[in-house]
């Protein structure tokens, strides 16, 4: 009898073999080497063991798969690199081919194995896990609606490489299955029905019987395409209707990524060619070169890293301090209940916290309370609970702190205004209580003078829509305690977002580096840059939207403002620059202040697109600048590189992963690159600042390398590699 690490086996009267997947010490069954071992021998004893008729794979956990194991495939990049060291490329290749190809294999081999196999999926089966239950002949699942089925690789840069891209689209057709994989949505069990991507849907207590009674009754162990008679749903490429369908898909591929996805362009060759070869073994050939390239190539290392394991380690908690007790908001003050306010009220409210919701006058506090209640209307919390969330909220002019064991400070931006608010809410609040701004410019340790405990207080810094980011930037003032920091974190657990810790400085982290895109901006139109390319290169470096675009979301007259404000207090040391101008014409001259009034460096009008302003061009006058779009799009990434770079020297950051993640989750910064810091160190310190040297000679000091990229250039250092001991030194 064989035994298996991850799975149970009962073999039941009818001979039906059921092997139920339950990972020891795992809140979720993942596709490891055990389990692979694990799936080889099941395939071995389903083959060979006369007693089996027929099996069913299914699980005892919530969930039947969460995909692969994200560690073990970072250990098989770490493992190329090895070999790359020490025996060169091919080498190399043929290790991580080899590795990637097994667990394809051995899905086929279960697939072929000449006895039916169903797969019974009680809940969630994602990546790999969706891929076993696709080499299954069978598949039934439960009618659970918080039950996720998709193939989600391409979010880290890889594709479903367990044979995902080639039995999809045969089972769905390739116009159902591209968008699916290549934008790695998910789907219920009815959505997969559907489509067809699952047989049958059931409550979850019946689907193993279902599976059985399959095997029984029907039974069939040859899949679709093994079938002679197999034709691919909706037609081979090379059909007038495939013809259609590919080449729409590739402009449709082109619009959404500007081709910037290695995962994306991957996953399409596969289907293509997978299914212009028609042979199944042969597409399967094909996705595994395609799986080896991804693994092979830097996209998937970077986005790993970042949009998984940074995320999750600084989601968990990786920058508290330790020591700290856990330390739970039960009631939170808010003061301020304007649009941050009102986000904050409700992003804490929803997860049981109570929140104090102040404002100036009773209107201005119930106007909040409104605004949270839109909101709750808006989201997917089911409605009989609404009025209980509400019910959190005590939203008024006079309320009192004096319970809150945490208090935000969501005033208007104005440090004259705050010097007045944040005494006040410090004499009300109980000794031990946190006490914190949601400031967007004011550095934190002037804020902390206005106040007596300022050890007790903390930058917390939301992004809007707060319900939408998942980012916050919390702040340390000079004085800033552990204590201030384990509650501020704790909190931001609470509500569920990813929280990176940051010093102080203008701008903080995140302003910081989105200004110097914004600027760019700015300086690329005074260049004689035409607005159109500008904000064309800005997409197609892979940000959500182009840096004029972008302005006008902040808004032009608080660009303005924040140019006032420091002049001011920077004074002599100020130096101006030629695109001070554009905005003092735009904003004091012309009123244009953004979105907000509807004109910017776009108009926007109620119906239609926005389009950009023509009347750009009597500010600045267009010319033939003889610059071409690659060095435009890469200006607008490397001068947010370098101002990363710059936080991280002047230790404004402190961890690597916090600049990557703080800068995709803050403000989109291109998410194939895996964050600005992982971009520098991909293309290696010495070639960015080569690059930085020859941007500083045409365009300004602003390029000029740091101290510390010079010498990561000429030691070969890398952020992720050595530069924190570096800087140590
Ligand atoms: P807002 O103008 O929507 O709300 C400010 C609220 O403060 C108003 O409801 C006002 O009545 C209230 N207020 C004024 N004086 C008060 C007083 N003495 N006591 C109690 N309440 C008073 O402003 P918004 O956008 O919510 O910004 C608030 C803070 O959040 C600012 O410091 C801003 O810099 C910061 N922030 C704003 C972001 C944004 O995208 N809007 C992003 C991140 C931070």
């Amino acid at each position: 009898m064989m035994t298996y690490t991850n799975f149970t086996l009962e073999i039941d009267s009818d001979a039906i073999a059921v092997f139920t997947w339950n990972m020891a010490d795992r809140s979720m069954n993942v596709i490891d080497m055990t389990v692979m071992d694990d799936f080889e021998n099941i395939v071995k004893q389903i083959t060979t063991d006369d007693a089996i008729k027929g099996a069913v794979i299914t699980s005892s956990k919530g969930d039947f798969c969460a995909g692969a194991d994200l560690t073990m495939l970072g250990a098989m990049g770490q493992g190329f690199g090895k070999i790359m060291a020490e025996k060169g490329e091919l080498a190399a290749t043929q290790y991580i081919h080899d590795a990637g190809a097994r667990f394809s294999r051995i899905m086929r081999k279960l697939e072929t194995c000449g006895k039916p196999c169903a797969a019974a999926i009680n809940g969630t089966a994602l990546g790999g896990g969706f891929e076993v239950t696709l080499a299954c002949h069978y598949r039934v699942a439960a009618n659970d609606t918080k039950a996720r089925l998709g193939l989600p690789e391409s979010q880290i840069g890889l594709l479903p490489g367990g044979g995902g891209t080639q039995r999809l689209p045969r089972l769905v057709g390739a116009q159902e299955a591209l968008p699916l994989m290549m934008q790695g949505r998910h789907m219920d069990a009815d959505k997969a029905l559907k489509i067809g991507a699952i047989h049958k849907v059931l409550p979850n207590a019946e689907i193993l019987a279902e599976a059985k009674r399959w095997i029984k009754e029907e039974g069939n162990p040859v899949a679709p395409w093994d079938d002679k008679k197999f034709r691919i749903p909706g037609g081979v490429p090379y059909s007038p209707k495939g013809m259609m369908m590919w080449s729409a898909g590739n402009a449709m591929y082109r619009q959404q990524t500007y081709d910037n996805y290695d995962a994306q362009r991957l996953i399409m060759k596969c289907v293509y060619e997978g299914l212009c070869v028609r042979s199944f073994d042969a597409g399967l050939e094909i996705e595994e070169r395609y799986f080896t390239a991804l693994l092979k190539g830097p996209q998937s290392k970077n986005m790993i890293r970042t949009l998984f394991g940074s995320i999750q380690d600084l989601s968990k908690g990786a920058r508290r301090p330790k020591g700290e007790p856990e330390n739970k908001v039960k009631k939170l003050g808010i003061i301020g209940a304007g649009f941050m306010g009102a986000g904050i009220a409700y992003v804490s409210a929803i997860v049981g916290i109570d929140v104090v919701l102040l404002d100036q006058d009773n209107e201005s506090a119930q106007r909040g309370l409104g605004h949270v209640s839109g909101m709750l209307v808006k989201s997917r919390i089911p409605q009989e609970k609404h009025a209980e969330i509400m019910g959190r909220i005590e939203a008024s002019a006079n309320g009192s702190l004096e319970d809150c064991d945490l208090v935000i400070e969501a005033v208007f931006e104005s440090r004259e205004l705050k010097a007045t608010v944040l005494p006040k809410a410090e004499a009300e609040m109980k000794e031990g209580a946190i006490l914190s701004s949601n400031t967007s410019t004011l550095p934190i340790t002037g804020l902390a003078e206005y106040i007596e405990r300022q050890g007790d207080f903390i930058g917390i810094h939301f992004f809007s829509p707060v319900a939408k980011m998942k980012l916050v930037e919390l702040i340390l003032g000079e004085k800033t305690n552990d204590r201030a920091l384990a509650k501020a974190i704790d909190y931001v657990r609470q509500i569920k977002k990813t929280p990176i810790v940051v010093n102080d400085s203008r701008g903080f982290f995140t302003s910081r580096v989105v200004m110097t895109y914004i600027s760019e901006g700015h300086f690329m139109l005074d260049e004689g840059v035409t607005s159109t390319l500008i904000e064309n290169a800005g997409r197609m470096a892979g940000m959500p939207v182009g840096p004029l675009s972008l302005n006008d979301e902040v808004a032009l007259d608080l660009s303005w403002k924040i140019l006032q404000a420091t002049k001011a207090d920077m004074g002599d040391a100020y130096e101006p620059r030629a695109i001070d101008g554009i905005l003092e014409e735009m904003v004091v001259k012309r009123k244009r202040y953004g979105r907000k009034n509807g004109q910017g460096f776009y108009d926007y009008s109620e119906k239609g697109k926005k389009k950009l302003w023509p009347g750009i061009t009597d500010i600045v006058a267009p010319k033939d600048t003889g610059v071409g779009v690659e060095e435009i799009k890469e200006r607008l990434l490397i001068i947010q590189a370098l101002e990363t770079a710059r936080c991280f020297e002047e230790n404004v950051l402190t961890d690597p992963r916090e600049g990557d993640v703080g800068a995709i989750l803050g403000f989109g910064f291109a998410p194939y690159t895996g964050g600005p810091l992982s971009y520098i160190d991909t293309m290696g310190a010495k070639t960015f600042v080569e690059k930085c040297v020859t941007y500083a000679d045409k365009y300004g000091p602003r390029y000029a390398p740091t101290k510390q990229l010079i010498a990561m250039a000429s030691s070969g250092g890398s952020f992720y590699g050595n530069a924190k001991s570096e800087k140590a030194a």
